[in-house]
C-alpha cells in the first residue's frame, strides 16, 4: 500500500493517525522535531500495531532536510501535515515563532511536492477559523472571521496558501480538515496526549487535577449566554478524528475529490459545556475534579459546535465513540502516566 509522510507524527493527533494508517496497511514515514512530543511515542505505536514507523528528526522549516528526506524515502504518495505550533496563548507572546513555524513548514512542503511528485496533501486546520459563528451548528460554508490569535491566523493563512497554490497549479489535490476539540486517548493507553508543562486545554487539566497533580481546575467564566453559563465546544474522540485522516488520504489516492481542495468539519455535532465535561468525567470515572469559577479567558469563543454532515455524507465518516467512553480513555491514560512516573522515580532511587 501507499507510503504516507506524516509530519508531526509523534504528536497527539499525529500518533493516533499513524496507528490508524498502519492498521489498514499504509507505510508511514514520520517527520517530527520532537519540540512538543517524545520519541517514546514510537514505542507506543509499535506496541499497538506491531510496526515501528520510519522516523526522521527533522524540523519542517528546514527545506534542505525535507528535500533529503524525500530522496531517502522515494515513492511517498501523500502527506498528512500536522507539524505546527498550537498554543493560542503562546502565539500571542511569540507571534513570529508561530508565523515562521506554521507558514514556513507548509510552504516548504508545498514547494517540494511537485519536485518529488507528491500530489496529495491533507492539512490540519481548526474550527478556530470560524471565530464565534453567527449560526450553529457551523457548516464549512460559514464565513471566516478575523482570527483572535496569531495561532488562529496561521491556520487561516495556511488554508489560503493551499487554495492559492492549488489554483496556480492543478497538480495539487488537498483536503483541509477543520478539527473541533479532540480529546481522549487510544483505548490501549499506549499513546495519548502529553502536554508540556501546565496544560492549556481543558481535558489534560481535568485529568491532571483528578490525579492530584493540580490543585483545582479553574472554569473560565460562568456568565456566558449558555444553559449553565460555561462555554460550549464540540469534543471529538481523537481515534475517531484519526480515522477521518485515513479516509481523507484514501479519497485523495483514489482521486475521488470533487474539487482540487475540499474542506471538512470534523466534529460530533453535539455541543457540551465545560461543566458537562467535568460532571461526566467525575461520574464515569468515579473521581473528583475539584474546580472553581474564574474570570473569562481572553479570546475564548462562547459556543461552537460542528455540522459534520459533509464529512458524514461525502467522506462516509462519523464520530462513533461516546463522550463517556472518551472521558474514560482520557483517565486511563492519565493513570498510565502516573504509573510510568512512579516506575521512573523507583528506578532513580535504586
Ligand atoms: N477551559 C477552562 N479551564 C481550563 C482550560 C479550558 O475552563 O483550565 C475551558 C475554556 O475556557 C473553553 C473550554 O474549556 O471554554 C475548552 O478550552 P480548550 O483550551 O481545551 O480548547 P479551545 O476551544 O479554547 O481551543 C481549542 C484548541 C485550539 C483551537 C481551538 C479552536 O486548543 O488550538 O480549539 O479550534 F484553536
Amino acid at each position: 500500500m501507499a507510503k504516507i509522510l506524516v509530519t508531526g507524527g509523534t504528536g497527539y493527533i499525529g500518533s493516533h493517525t499513524v496507528v490508524e494508517l498502519q492498521k489498514v496497511g499504509f507505510e508511514v514515514v514520520i517527520v517530527d522535531n520532537l519540540s512538543n512530543s517524545n520519541i517514546e511515542v514510537l514505542n507506543g505505536i509499535e506496541k499497538i500495531t506491531g510496526i515501528r514507523p520510519a522516523f526522521e528528526n527533522i524540523d519542517c522549516t528546514d527545506y534542505m532536510a525535507l528535500d533529503r528526506m524525500f530522496e531517502k524515502y522515494p515513492g511517498i504518495e501523500a502527506i498528512i501535515h500536522f507539524a505546527a505550533s498550537k498554543a493560542v496563548g503562546e502565539s500571542v507572546e511569540k507571534p513570529l515563532l508561530y508565523y515562521r513555524n506554521n507558514l514556513t513548514s507548509l510552504i516548504n512542503l508545498l514547494q517540494l511536492m511537485p519536485i518529488h511528485k507528491v500530489k496529495h496533501f491533507v492539512f490540519s486546520s481548526s474550527c478556530t477559523v470560524y471565530g464565534q459563528p453567527d449560526e450553529l451548528p457551523v457548516t464549512e460554508n460559514a464565513p471566516i472571521k478575523p482570527a483572535l490569535s496569531p495561532y488562529g491566523n496561521t491556520k487561516q493563512i495556511c488554508e489560503e496558501i493551499i487554495q492559492d497554490t492549488s489554483h496556480s497549479n492543478p497538480f495539487y489535490r488537498a483536503i483541509i480538515l477543520r478539527y473541533f476539540n479532540p480529546i481522549g486517548a487510544h483505548p490501549s493507553a499506549e499513546i495519548g496526549e502529553l502536554p508540556n508543562g501546565v496544560p492549556n486545554n481543558l481535558l489534560p487539566y481535568v485529568t491532571q487535577t483528578a490525579a492530584g497533580l493540580r490543585k483545582e481546575l479553574k472554569v473560565f467564566g460562568n456568565d456566558y449566554n449558555t444553559p449553565d453559563g460555561t462555554c460550549i465546544r464540540d469534543y471529538i474522540n481523537v481515534v475517531d478524528l484519526a480515522k477521518a485522516h485515513v479516509i481523507a488520504v484514501q479519497r485523495l489516492l483514489d482521486e475521488k475529490g470533487e474539487k482540487a481542495v475540499e474542506i471538512f468539519n470534523l466534529g460530533t455535532g453535539t455541543g457540551l459545556s465545560v461543566l458537562d465535561i467535568v460532571n461526566t468525567f467525575e461520574r464515569v470515572n468515579g473521581v473528583k475534579v475539584p474546580h472553581s469559577f474564574a474570570p473569562r479567558r481572553e479570546g475564548d469563543i462562547e459556543k461552537v459546535w460542528a455540522d459534520p454532515t459533509r464529512a458524514n455524507t461525502v467522506l462516509g465518516w462519523k464520530a462513533q465513540e461516546t463522550v463517556e467512553d472518551t472521558l474514560k480513555s482520557a483517565w486511563t491514560w492519565e493513570c498510565r502516566l502516573a504509573k510510568l512516573r512512579e516506575e521512573k522515580a523507583a528506578n532513580a532511587e535504586e
